[in-house]
């Protein structure tokens, strides 16, 4: 359990990685959910399925579920999932209409959550439809995406997002659309992923072919309260190069690709002409599912989706090799715990610091 973790030194020159148990004790992946994932915010859904008054949207934390609806008055509101009768669904998937009607009984919800009718009752006794409302969750949109958080006491998630907002305004988030989704299941903990995600000191020997695009001298990580952001300039194509590269168009100025980490799990990844999504989730304390999705602004051509992906595709496919590699080696009995570089991964610090500090406190306190 958390106890059994060693302190964490905050000092990236003198810290020891989390140790190996962190990766491969089902306890310690219980406290996670119970202490990570249920009290922070979760990208669960799409704003532009909850864009109209009278539509709504499922999803689920942890696998909580939740419904995000857009009420008659335009109000976002978020709620359980859960009948109040006997815990049926009151949505699934997505759609518009007035109310929501579990699909168990029938017992029916308006889109602000009140119990509106509940079909066959009989002679109940001492029963009060006005305490019987589907129980609230924090939701909001921001971009293109729907966030919800299970912790009434969490802290709003604009606070969590710092300058996010303000440093890809330019980008035009909000108007981006999904374009394509894949899913990847990985034999290694959700941080051995994460871990991998937040350092480019890999780049040149797992990635060699991303490292053409990116100027590894230059790439640097900078940490936030609850977020990282990975700077990586994008190395300009020599003009007889144009359009063999994937993101570098010949020319001068500076062109930047922005990585963003959101502790604990989610990742914006968000190019010239494109963003993408990973979503991180934990399936077992050796199993994880990754959900990247890619948005773009109007007018992509299926080509040029085609070789977005395509080329993000290769790249996860060298991170999925390596992170079950080190996976493995985490499980072998033979590793307790390395040491950073401090140099390359201040990122992945900063990261296990926050855990760290979730799972022995269950707040920030002490993480960076
Ligand atoms: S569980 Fe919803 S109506 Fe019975
Ligand atoms: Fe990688």
């Amino acid at each position: 359990m958390p106890s059994r973790l060693p302190p964490f030194e905050p000092d990236l020159a003198r810290a020891s990685t989390l140790p190996a148990l962190a990766y491969t004790d089902a306890a310690i992946l219980a406290a996670e959910r119970e202490r990570i994932f249920r009290r922070t915010w979760q990208p669960i859904a799409h704003a532009a399925d909850v864009a109209t008054p009278g539509s709504y949207v499922t999803g689920e934390i942890d696998g909580a579920p939740v419904v995000v609806t857009r009420d008659a008055g335009g109000v976002l509101r978020g709620f359980h999932n859960v009948c109040r009768h006997r815990a049926g669904p009151v949505a699934l998937g997505k759609g518009a209409r007035k109310s929501l009607t579990c699909k168990y009984h029938g017992w029916t919800y308006a889109l602000d959550g009140a119990l509106v009718t509940t079909p066959e009752l009989g002679d109940v006794r001492d029963f009060d439809r006005s305490c019987h409302g589907l129980s609230p969750v924090r939701a909001c949109a921001w971009g293109p995406l729907v966030f919800a958080n299970l912790d009434a006491d969490a802290e709003p998630l604009e606070g969590v997002l710092g300058a996010i907002p303000d440093e890809t305004a330019g980008a035009r988030l909000g108007d981006m659309k999904l374009v394509a989704r894949k899913d990847y299941e990985i034999a290694c903990n959700w941080k051995t992923y994460v871990d991998n995600f937040l350092e480019g000191y890999h780049l040149p020997t797992v990635h060699p072919g991303l490292s053409k695009e990116l100027d590894y001298d230059a790439y640097r990580v900078e940490t936030h309260r609850l977020y990282s952001a990975q700077i990586a300039p994008i190395r300009r194509a020599p003009k007889e190069q144009a359009g063999a590269r994937q993101y570098a168009p010949p020319g001068e100025g500076k062109l930047e690709a922005l990585y963003y980490w959101v502790f604990p799990n989610w990742m914006l990844n968000v190019y010239p002409d494109n963003m993408s999504l990973n979503v991180v989730l934990p399936l077992g304390v050796g199993r994880t599912l990754t959900v990247f999705e890619w948005f773009r602004h109007d007018g992509a051509t299926a080509d040029e989706i085609e070789r977005t992906i395509r080329f993000s595709d290769g790249i996860q496919l060298e991170d999925i090799e390596i992170c079950e590699a080190v996976q493995r080696g985490l499980a072998s009995g033979s590793y307790e715990a390395g040491r950073f570089s401090a140099l390359r991964e201040n990122g992945v610090h900063h990261f296990q610091a926050l855990v760290h500090a979730y799972l022995t406190a269950g707040t920030t306190a002490g993480a960076r």
